[in-house]
């Protein structure tokens, strides 16, 4: 085999890469039927592509072997905080012949990430292409978050629940307000340790009081005894901004949330939810149903596998300097 040569990502370089990337997502396609086929064809990765090295601060690398490219990696920062001094290669960042080369890849372009103070980085990797992963974890990533994804379940298919489950009503505001807070205090707590800034009550109060008629979301609650013990939401994955270009699949519905109060965990809850949210959204006419979960969320981590939902995208952490 030739030898491997690493040199910077330009924009001349994008019809190479989205051969590549097309021929990654047709591999990982096999395994995850419901993705996309558009990402299968070089026209298509090209536009992902050509958008994603235009995003500020965006760079990368390329791998030659010979005259042959046989791989990229592209990555960006997010402008949200809780990331940290970040980069981000996203569901389109990366694509290589063989697996090891990604570590070149990396080693090339961390250098001028890291020396432009970006040193938390983030990437999204096909979870079937167990290769790939196993090649970040010898670059010290670690496995952080997983996007989940099924069909749509049916009726017949779904456990009878044990709970009452109903959409809101707006008496229902008070106790959403408390469960926006559940998630967000519980993702905050060990062994997570999400750096997400958990609202104050009297901000999810207001936001639930200004959206709540927002026809694009559908709430359900589920009631035990008499009392509202949970909620989920359900959407179109369209308004998720985590799960884009080749890890959105097509006209797909979105389990958005769902928290369930402490002392009504375990009662089979979460899965009347969830399950109320999939046949949601096979009746609005999606055609598949996603979500996604910290992986360090020994909850939810158990939960949605549990529920059907089948890993289609791994991300992966590192932080640098430690
Ligand atoms: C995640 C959450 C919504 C799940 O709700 P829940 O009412 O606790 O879940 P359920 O009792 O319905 O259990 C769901 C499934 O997980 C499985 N499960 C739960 N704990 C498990 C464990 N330790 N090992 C294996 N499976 C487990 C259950 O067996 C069940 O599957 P089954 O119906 O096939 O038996 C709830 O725990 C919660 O609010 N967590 C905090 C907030 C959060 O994490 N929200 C989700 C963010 S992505």
């Amino acid at each position: 085999m030739s030898r491997l040569q690493v040199r910077s990502l330009t924009a001349a370089d994008i019809p190479d890469a989205a051969i590549l990337l097309a021929r990654r997502h047709r591999a990982h396609r096999r395994d995850q039927p419901l993705l996309s086929p558009v990402y299968a064809e070089p026209d298509a990765t090209a536009t992902v592509l050509a958008e994603a090295l235009a995003q500020p601060d965006a760079s990368g690398a390329l791998a030659v072997r010979g005259t042959d490219v046989v791989g990229f990696l592209l990555g960006a920062p997010k402008a949200a905080p809780s990331w940290g001094p970040n980069v981000w290669v996203e569901a389109a960042g990366q694509a290589v012949t063989y697996a090891e080369d990604i570590r070149d890849l990396y080693a090339f372009a961390a250098e001028r990430w890291v020396a432009e103070g970006r040193t938390a980085h983030y990437v999204l990797a096909p979870a079937s292409d167990t290769e790939l992963v196993r090649s970040w974890f010898r670059l010290g990533f670690g496995h952080q978050h997983c996007h989940g994804l099924r069909a749509l379940p049916t009726p017949d298919e779904v456990r009878a629940p044990r709970v009452v489950i109903r959409r809101a009503e707006r008496a229902d505001i008070p106790l959403l307000a408390e469960l926006d807070l559940v998630l967000a205090q519980h993702q905050s707590l060990v062994p997570t340790f999400s750096a997400a800034r958990v609202p104050e009550l009297a901000e999810t109060l207001k936001s639930w009081e200004d959206d709540f008629d927002d026809t694009d979301f559908a709430t359900f609650v589920a009631e035990h005894e008499g009392r509202v013990v949970g909620s989920a939401i359900g959407c179109s994955l369209a308004k998720s901004g985590a799960h884009t270009t080749l890890a959105r699949p097509d006209n797909a519905g979105f389990l958005g949330f769902a928290a369930v109060f402490p002392q009504a965990r375990g009662l089979g809850v979460g899965r009347a939810l969830g399950e109320a949210v999939g046949l949601w959204s096979a009746e609005s006419g999606f055609s598949s149903y996603v979500t996604d979960w910290r992986v360090t969320n020994l909850l939810s981590s158990r939960a949605w596998p549990a529920l059907g939902f089948a890993e289609s995208f791994t991300r992966l952490h590192r932080l640098v300097g430690y």
